[in-house]
């Protein structure tokens, strides 16, 4: 089967089908937004979805990304491929396509993506295996952040999702201090912050929050590497 990756960044268009058929069925609820939150994003001009199209035109795989203006900093939201495609090449094929387009379009700081430890649970086989899932994401070269991190609660700090880490699929040279292992902290604060409050209605004011913030803040910068939990 033939795909062709299309890209829009306006709601509507394919935005409904690609929710239900290709996002639902790939996340557990609690990592996953309404689909009013992916449209409003889109209709603030600060979305991107990109969809893999079959010959007939049904959405076989997506890509969402999410760009903070004030941080420079594009979140990869979303990633999944239907799962009687996973494994020919898909997946790779949007990850490069939105990295490649988003770098263009934003000249980002950095480009992040929230992914499941690689020894958490596997909850259900539709939402993949966490250990295959990070080798795919290291295969595309992405690097895990040596942070406390936890996907900030849709709604609410108490629907927070725990042992998530933070990869980076992109980091601008001058936020790199010329050092391949580490990452400035100043855009992920920023970036953080916003999208802390953003999701759980507030700033945060707690101890988890705390210990993140830290770690960001971290002289030196942030260290990044390959999987540093040796999963
Ligand atoms: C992760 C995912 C997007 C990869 O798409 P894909 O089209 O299967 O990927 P490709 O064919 O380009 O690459 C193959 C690699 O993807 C990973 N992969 C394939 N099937 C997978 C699955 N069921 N679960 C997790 N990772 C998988 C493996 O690392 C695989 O490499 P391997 O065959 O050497 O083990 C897809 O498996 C998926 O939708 N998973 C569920 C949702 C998800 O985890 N999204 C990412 C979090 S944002």
């Amino acid at each position: 089967m033939k795909y062709r990756i299309m890209e829009q960044t306006r709601p509507g268009g394919l935005l409904g089908q690609v929710y239900r058929e290709v996002l639902v069925p790939a996340f557990p609820p609690e990592e996953i937004e309404g689909e009013a939150g992916i449209a409003e994003t889109l209709e603030a001009g600060l979305g991107s979805l990109l969809v893999a199209v079959d010959d007939a035109g049904r959405p076989a795989g997506a890509a969402f990304g999410r760009w903070s203006e004030a941080s420079r900093v594009q979140l990869l939201a979303y990633l999944a491929v239907k799962p009687g495609t996973r494994g020919h090449g898909l997946g790779g094929r949007l990850l490069h396509d939105a990295v490649e387009a988003w770098r263009e379009r934003y000249d980002p700081c950095v480009i992040v993506a929230e992914v499941e430890a690689p020894d958490a649970p596997m909850a259900h086989e539709a939402y993949g295996d966490p250990r295959r899932r990070l080798a795919f994401y290291e295969a595309a070269g992405a690097r895990v952040l040596d942070l406390p991190y936890f996907q900030p609660g849709i709604g609410s700090p108490a629907r927070r999702v725990r042992g998530m880490l933070l990869l980076v699929l992109h980091a601008d040279a001058s936020f790199t201090q010329g050092r391949p292992d580490r990452l400035s902290g100043a855009p992920l604060r920023a970036f953080m912050e916003a999208y802390l409050e953003s999701a759980e209605g507030a700033p945060p004011a707690d101890w988890d929050a705390k210990a993140l913030f830290k770690a960001i803040d971290r002289q030196g910068g942030i260290r990044m590497g390959r999987n540093r939990t040796g999963g």
